[in-house]
């Protein structure tokens, strides 16, 4: 349909019809909908009637290729003008096939493999009925306590603008239309929520216009230009105003400023919540500051059925802004092909063919391999020497608990497990097995039997981590340690005085207290997804090197939280030359940098950096430079380096980050190979938001780093000047 009829459409609805189309239920509310029959509760205690549910817009949660016909087909009979419904779903990190968390793909630093896993996601999800996945989340995030940073890139906006344009890329490909097995892409969550106060889910946000928009709204600025077609609201306020509710943030920044006229949906129950925010006295006025702050859909609750009519009537929301949403929906569902193929890429058949298809999780292997950090590896622990005999103990050494949150169709019985993986590849002989402790529990005879079961090994690989309702939506903790059970059998275990990995299963960076301290070699794996045991074991045996860069940094403790790579100098920094010892900015019982920064990772290598070079001391704006260094791989091994280039503005008008990522390259290095990595550096790359929040550069000295880590670099600098 073009855009004409759509209009015409629109037209020959009625108010209700109109309003029911911004309306956004859950599956159960649905006939065809299998295994579930329990229409009649909900609705009735929501008043929602059979006719809204006939002209609802959308469905929330369903993927399931069979299903997804009858739902739809059932639909179309009873819409009173054939509309066919859009089939939303969280398809995160894979649907049945399942990659590592979005926090690990950061790791990466591999776009390429990040469509692709996003691609893959899309195929299996569209092949189940899905029509739009609620991803990406690219929040920013900072403070590990949030159990949310799991579903983000991590903490640096250059790098999570290039995440979400990959993610985006791999879901929508370049023609939804034609391409039946892509979805359309809903970055979330707009926005800041990664803000949230003392890394509490939920919380309030407050932030500085120009620091939202100089590190929060990049990355979803991103994901818009790659032609992502949807948006969701975050939870949180903004400036004191709900994000759901908040007209300056929605139709004003993203709809008139940035030009974004796709769909934009509340997240769940966030219209509702303007209530409890104290944004709104009733669901009538909750659904009156969020219809004119430009929100389309309403998740799952119904302000704007049972509000808006009237709203309408009583001349206080001009039908037009109905009339809008209405349209930015059917328009969205044209994009799909819903209207000449209403159950687009859903197929039995096809779901059966390429769901947890081998090719797919050679896939999620490979990004799981590609997202492990090691972390720690003194006395030569790693790899694994090949005739060592191995104990492997722990809460996680046969646990299927690896998949991590937000994955709802991922199976922890078919993930590879990490002694499965462990005794395929060293043979029974050489593992022992125990389980040492539960996650949060132990007890004396679990310990004894890892007592004894590391007495018989000569190396032991401790696998820990958190259970994935320890992080992910309303996974917020105020100690980020590993569970005292645990810390307790590293203890016991260290006193054995043996070569011992731990390696972690966890979505935040963690306190490693009890951890870092206590053996030799440390292993974030991360939840590494469907393959994750593959990938650790053959990290463990060296069979690959380790090659990912943590992209948040770990505190020494949660004392130090919010503890990040790019934050400001202070007028007082500590290590200065003229320092005074008491008044600096400093912890007494603590460092100011974090245990472990961002950009920090070991290989089974090493690596040299040498002969740091600018191809100019002074840049302009038609003139940028070039930057490059040598990197030798001073190993045994082969192995992959991520050099990474960092600059600070010596002198701003609003003073800058002590570093700021600006490229990276990857160089592959055999052993004592000697690689160049070459950066372009333009004045465009300079640019930041000043106090009028003008975007633009300040002519003066630069200095260029370049290095394995942001606190492990060489040292140059330039000046930029006025052309
Ligand atoms: C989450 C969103 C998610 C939505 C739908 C909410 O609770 O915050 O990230 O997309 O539920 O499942």
């Amino acid at each position: 349909m073009d855009n004409q009829q759509l209009l015409d459409l629109i037209d020959r609805m009625t108010l209700e019809e109109k309003i029911a189309q911004l309306l956004q239920l859950a599956a159960p509310f649905y006939e065809g909908v299998e295994d579930e029959g329990q229409i009649t509760g909900p609705m009735q205690a929501m008043g929602i009637t059979d006719p809204m549910i006939a002209s609802s817009g959308s469905i929330l949660g369903y993927a399931r290729a069979a299903g997804a016909v009858r739902v739809q087909e059932a639909h179309l009979k009873k819409n009173p003008h054939g509309i066919p419904l859009l089939f939303m779903a969280d398809i995160v990190h894979g649907f049945k096939t399942i990659f590592p968390v979005p926090l690990a793909m950061g790791c990466s630093w591999d776009m390429e493999l990040a469509e692709r896993s996003a691609e893959i996601a899309a195929r299996e999800a569209a092949v189940s009925g899905v029509h739009v996945t609620f991803a990406p989340m690219v929040d920013l995030v900072r403070d590990p306590r949030w159990g949310r940073v799991m579903e983000s890139t991590g903490e640096d906006p250059y790098l999570n603008s290039l995440f979400a344009k990959a993610f985006v890329r791999g879901l929508q490909g370049d023609n939804l239309k034609e391409e039946t097995e892509r979805v359309a892409a809903c970055v979330k969550h707009f926005a800041a929520y990664g803000a949230s106060e003392a890394g509490r889910d939920y919380n309030t946000v407050d932030l500085s216009e120009r620091q939202l928009r100089e590190y929060y709204l990049p990355a979803y600025k991103a994901a818009l230009d790659e032609g992502c077609e949807m948006v969701m609201t975050s939870f949180n306020t903004i400036d004191g105003i709900p994000a759901s509710g908040n007209e300056k943030l929605m139709r004003g920044l993203l709809r008139e400023e940035w030009g974004f006229d796709g769909v934009l949906i509340s997240d769940w129950g966030a219209v509702k919540e303007l209530i409890p925010h104290g944004a709104a006295e009733d669901e009538r006025e909750a659904a009156y500051r969020a219809i004119r702050a430009g929100v389309d859909i309403e998740m799952m609750t119904s302000c704007y059925v049972h509000g808006l009519p009237e709203l309408v009537r009583e001349g206080r929301v001009d039908e037009a802004l109905i009339d809008e949403s209405v349209l930015r929906i059917l328009q969205l569902k044209e994009k799909l092909g819903l209207f000449d193929n209403p159950t687009r890429g859903a197929s039995p058949e096809r779901a059966a063919e390429v769901i947890f298809s081998r090719e797919h999780r050679d896939a999620a292997y490979e990004a799981a391999i590609k997202s492990i950090v090691l972390l720690k590896n003194e006395g030569g622990v790693l790899p694994l020497s090949p005739e060592a005999k191995v104990a492997l103990i722990g809460p996680f050494a046969s646990s299927g608990d690896i998949l991590g949150p937000w994955s709802w169709d991922g199976s922890t019985e078919d993930a590879v497990k990490l002694d499965a993986a462990l005794s395929e590849r060293l043979g029974k002989d050489r593992l022992i097995v125990a389980e040492g402790c539960g996650i949060e529990r132990g007890t004396d005879e679990h310990l004894l039997a890892a007592l004894k079961a590391a007495a018989e090994a000569d190396v032991i690989v401790l696998a820990l981590g958190e259970a994935s309702e320890m992080s992910g939506e309303a996974g917020s903790r105020s100690d980020i340690r590993l569970p005292q059970a645990q810390l307790e059998l590293i203890d016991s275990i260290a006193g054995l005085r043996k070569p011992t990995a731990a390696v972690l299963f966890n979505g935040r960076p963690l306190d490693l207290h009890g951890v870092y301290d206590k053996t030799g070699a440390v292993v974030e794996a991360w939840f590494p997804g469907s393959e994750g045991g593959a990938a650790v074991a053959d990290i463990l045996l060296g069979a690959v090197d380790p090659s990912a860069r943590l992209t948040m940094s770990f505190p020494h403790s949660v004392g130090q939280v919010p503890v990040y790579y790019n934050h400001f100098n202070t007028g007082r920094p500590l290590g200065a030359a003229d320092a005074q010892v008491r008044y600096v900015s400093q912890y007494l019982d603590a460092p100011n940098d974090p245990l472990l920064p961002f950009g920090f990772g070991l290989s089974y290598t090493t690596f040299g950096y040498d002969g740091l070079k600018l191809s100019s001391d002074e840049m302009t704006a038609d003139r940028p430079i070039t930057v490059s260094v040598n990197v030798t791989n001073t190993g045994a091994r082969a192995g992959t380096e991520t050099v990474q280039l960092y600059v600070r503005d010596i002198a701003g008008e609003v003073v800058r980050p002590v570093r700021e990522l600006k490229g990276f390259v990857k160089l592959e290095l055999a052993p004592g190979e000697r690689g160049t990595a070459v950066f372009t550096l333009g004045e465009e790359q300079l640019r930041y938001h000043h106090s009028d929040l003008s975007f633009g550069s300040d002519p003066g000295r630069f200095e260029v780093f370049v290095g394995r880590s942001s606190l492990d670099t060489l040292k140059s600098s330039f000046i930029l000047k006025e052309n």
